[in-house]
């Protein structure tokens, strides 16, 4: 059987961005995170996490802290993988 991870295309992702009520989503390699509950813990500050919100992270978290462990500080927050736009209905 496969995993039942959700598929989640930029344009869903996008809408996931920590304001309005919205949960804050990011995408780090591939893989796709509600952030929600470690936004009050990150060393760096809710607001610093936050401008990864609603996008591939990816990148920017690469640029300041590429030791930080990420798929096993955040396993439990893992709710879907990124695909392209129209791959979630497949
Ligand atoms: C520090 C995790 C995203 C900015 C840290 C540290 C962790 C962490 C564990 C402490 C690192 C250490 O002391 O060696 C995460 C996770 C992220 C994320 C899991 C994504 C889900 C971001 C983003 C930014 C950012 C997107 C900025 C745009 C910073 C900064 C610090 C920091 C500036 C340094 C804080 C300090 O030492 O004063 N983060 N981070 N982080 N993070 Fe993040």
């Amino acid at each position: 059987a496969g995993t039942p991870y959700l598929k989640v295309t930029p344009s869903q992702l996008k809408t996931m961005t920590g304001r309005r009520g919205k949960d804050a989503w990011t995408a780090l390699g591939g893989r796709v995170y509600n952030i929600t509950p470690y936004v009050a813990f990150h060393p760096g500050g809710g607001p610093e996490l936050l401008r990864c919100a609603g996008r591939d992270g990816t990148r920017l978290f690469g640029e300041i802290h590429p030791w930080v462990n990420y798929e096993g500080m955040l396993a439990s927050c893992m709710i879907g993988m990124l695909v392209e736009e129209g791959e979630e209905r497949k």
